[in-house]
């Protein structure tokens, strides 16, 4: 499907996702592969070009990394960066030391060939900032390769083999920190690997349309419906291939925000074609839940819950073979980084639905990224209202509750989030962030209102800025916006007397509290 992609083989850096996304951002498919992927697979994707991951480890370590260097012999153009420069350099029959002085981040790169991969920019005496981020180095060439530009402390800052279209730079171009990167990546994907630039949110909408027509014939698809940006720009993706055959359901599970489900529904109904079911069961939820505590527990009854419902409606609609989810790519990438395996918080989207339904999966946004998936929901023609707004967790107001879920704290929270939405929409920081949103801590805490001794609940203001929620740090929001939302959650939401906000980054934090 995408002829003129470029595979990126992951070593476990940081900033692998980065690469793919400033490739993609020149309108050229770009995927992620574990380094691990077989050559066989690899030949299949039949790529225009291949990348190298930077990666944590030492090519000379025992166990190091290493993909396999038949890659070398597909006749293929090859950029290694970092890691992957050293990589190379070591698969061809160079040699890599650990260096007497470790870089790490700003560099001046001084080039000494403008062209190829530094076609455009400017040599030697110019000095170009790159972010290096490496305690290893190249110290004999691989036979056949040149140095084209070095820094103080690299003379082989960058190398190319002078014959073959084999390409190596020792810092990351894929930083912002590195200013002629994006240079560097369009020289490298355009001049060298030779790819037109046809990634278009259009062209993926037409192969997409077409796969989905393909792969459901006259089936029927049911999609849950949130009303957030993925399920919503699923439902419009799916109904453009195959219109009436999409059954949307939309399940209020009682635990969305204030006036939530009304505001979605009416959304589908007046904005858009779709058939939308719509399941109230928030006294069914909130039974579930009562005196659950543990949030795991929690995350759990809900998901199951959820899958419950479903089950019941699909089996009214009878004959269904399909179920249409959001995935996004940052999800599917099985990626190496050297981070524990284990799952920190289960999400509970539809989790389980399709074993238990026997259904088979459809995921149209598989290979995008969330702010690519907001470009294709414009492109759909879905209005920026529903395209801008916030991620909001399938589990809802239940984890921004700490402890037992009740009525009384909902409402707390319901009010509070009330306030924190209107203010931020009204002071421009809340298409700014990645989300801004209240937790309940009911402890209670001493405070003065009036005369009188209060005891009284905390709000913890959580706003945080990230491109993928996979990272995140706090949003330095105006101290007067904080101090607007403090007042107005304490004069106007009965049971708080105290806000805090909550400045943890992810890691070592997560994005909602439980
Ligand atoms: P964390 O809290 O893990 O959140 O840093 C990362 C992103 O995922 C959202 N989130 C969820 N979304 N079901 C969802 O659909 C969940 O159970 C869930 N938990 C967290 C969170 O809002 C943030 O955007």
């Amino acid at each position: 499907m995408h002829s003129h992609s470029i595979i990126i083989l992951d070593f476990g850096s940081q900033t692998t996702q980065l690469i793919a996304r400033r490739i993609r951002e020149q309108k050229v498919y770009s995927e992620i592969h574990p380094y691990t992927l077989p050559l066989a697979k690899l030949k299949e994707l039949r790529p225009a070009g291949i990348i190298l991951s930077g990666g944590p480890a030492s090519v000379y370590d025992e166990d190091a990394p290493l993909s396999d260097p038949g890659l070398f012999n597909m006749g293929v153009p090859v950029l290694g960066i970092c890691y992957g420069a050293q990589l190379m350099t070591q698969q061809l029959g160079g040699r890599v030391e650990r260096a007497e002085k470790r870089e790490f981040g700003k560099a001046e790169l001084r080039i000494s060939e403008t062209a190829g991969l530094f076609s455009g920019l400017e040599a030697k005496p110019a000095h170009h900032q790159v972010w290096m981020s490496h305690g290893d180095r190249v110290e004999a060439l691989a036979p056949g390769f040149i140095a084209i530009a070095d820094t103080e402390h690299s003379p082989y800052a960058a190398l190319r083999h002078q014959e073959k279209p084999f390409v190596a730079v020792q810092f990351h171009p894929e930083v912002a920190h590195t200013l002629i990167g994006t240079d560097i990546l369009r020289n490298f994907i355009f001049g060298i690997c030779g790819c037109d630039a046809s990634w278009t949110m259009q062209s993926f909408i037409e192969s997409t349309v077409a796969a989905v027509r393909e792969k459901v014939g006259s089936d029927r698809v049911i999609c849950a419906l949130s009303g957030g940006v993925d399920s919503t720009v699923v439902a419009a993706m799916i109904h453009r291939a195959i219109g009436s055959q999409l059954t949307c359901i939309h399940v209020n599970n009682g635990l969305m925000r204030t006036n939530e489900s009304a505001g979605v529904l009416r959304f589908f109904r007046e904005r858009t074609d779709l058939q939308v079911i719509d399941i109230d069961a928030e006294a069914y939820f909130l039974e579930r839940l009562k005196g659950i505590a543990d949030p795991e527990e929690k995350r759990k009854r809900i998901g199951y819950g959820f899958i419950e419902i479903f089950e019941q409606e699909a089996k009214k609609l009878g004959q269904v073979k399909y179920l249409a989810q959001g995935t996004l790519y940052p999800d599917v990438i099985e990626s190496v980084v050297f981070r524990g395996k284990a799952p920190i918080k289960s999400h509970h989207n539809v989790g389980g639905l399709p074993e238990r339904m026997h259904l088979a999966l459809i995921e149209p946004l598989r290979e995008l990224f969330k702010d690519e998936v907001r470009e294709l929901g414009l492109e759909l023609g879905l209005p920026e209202e529903a395209i801008f707004r916030q991620p909001f967790p399938g589990p809802g107001l239940g984890i921004r509750i700490m402890g037992e879920i009740t009525a009384e704290r909902l409402r707390i929270v319901r009010q509070a989030d009330v306030i924190v939405l209107e203010e931020m929409k009204q002071s421009g920081w809340y298409r700014k962030v990645w989300q801004s949103f209240a937790v309940l801590l009911p402890i209670q805490t001493v405070g003065v209102m009036g005369d009188g001794r209060t005891y009284e609940h905390v709000i913890a203001l959580r706003s945080v800025d990230s491109r993928d929620a996979m990272t995140a740090d706090w949003s330095q929001l105006p101290y007067d916006l904080l101090g607007r939302i403090s007042t107005r959650i304490i004069n106007e939401v009965r049971g708080v007397n105290r806000v805090v906000y909550d400045i943890s980054s992810k890691p070592p934090s997560t994005i909602e509290w439980e």
